[in-house]
């Protein structure tokens, strides 16, 4: 599912994290190093490294926050391992701040007690790097899909009105089988179109909540990009598994050129 956090549909947590976890690694070897070998230049750099790699830390924060809000699907299995990923990594930042303050300064050999917590930040940081990965090769968090037909892609946030309706596009805004994440009040809906007209239902898979606007529609079929169940468009009915369960679908109306949701 694409990334809300992009730069001309370039994620940018993606690209930002490989320097924390450099700087962060290498600041531990040259701590342990330098200390070993009785090397005092060393173990400054490893200060320096350490810090270096707390700023960019912070700095990938940002946009990978703006991934596990706007980008996760909610209350699916990706959210809860996007959970537990930014537990993990905030525990090794804070392993890391503690180390740097209980050192104080580059010039200080580093003690037994600092390279524990440093060991036990490093632990941490392999661990929820480990999840961030999957939350990628697994969930597809910042894959840009594309495939045959599907077009661009598309997203947008829409308010209900008080005849509990939503403008969902224009008319001609689709091609077929293409599909649009639509955000409306804190729920997610997917506007499709189909060869017989608009349809809408919720961005949701019912098996493990995987997001139905990153997945492939082809004939009135949507299939889910986390495990492949497959969903009748109209109905919401399964057309094959894991999912046992339907999903949910919305009346749609195309009136004047405007395509039209009732929630
Ligand atoms: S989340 Fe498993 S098939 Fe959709």
């Amino acid at each position: 599912m694409r990334s809300k956090a992009s730069i001309d549909g370039h994620p940018v947590h993606p690209a930002l994290i490989p320097f924390p976890f450099a700087f962060l690694t290498g600041g531990v070897i040259f701590d342990v190093a330098g200390r070993l070998l009785g090397r005092p230049a060393w173990w400054a750099t490893g200060h320096h490294l350490l810090l270096a790699g707390l700023a960019m830390s912070v700095l990938a924060a940002i946009p990978g926050f703006v991934d596990y809000v706007h980008t996760v699907p909610p209350r699916s299995s990706g959210w809860s391992r996007a959970t537990r990923h930014m537990v993990l990594v905030l525990g090794a930042v804070a392993a890391f701040v503690t180390a740097a303050l209980v050192r104080g300064d580059a010039a200080a050999e580093p003690t037994v007690l600092v390279l524990a917590i440093e060991a036990a930040g490093f632990a941490l940081l392999m661990a929820g790097g480990s999840l961030g990965g999957e939350l990628v090769m697994r969930d597809q968090i910042s894959v840009d899909n594309r495939y045959a037909g599907g077009g661009k892609w598309s997203d947008s946030t829409a308010t209900s009105d008080e005849d509990g309706t939503i403008v969902g596009a224009k008319a001609n805004e689709l091609a077929v089988d293409q599909m649009k994440l639509l955000r409306v009040d804190g729920r997610r809906l997917v506007l499709a179109r189909t060869a017989n007209g608009y349809v809408a239902f919720d961005d949701a898979c019912s098996h493990e909540g995987g997001s139905l606007a990153g997945g492939t529609m082809i004939c009135g079929t949507v299939q889910c990009p986390w495990h492949g169940s497959q969903f009748d468009v109209r109905t919401g009915c399964v057309r094959a598994g894991p999912s046992t369960r339907g999903i949910g679908i919305y009346h749609v109306d195309e009136t004047d050129g405007v395509v039209r949701i009732r929630l």
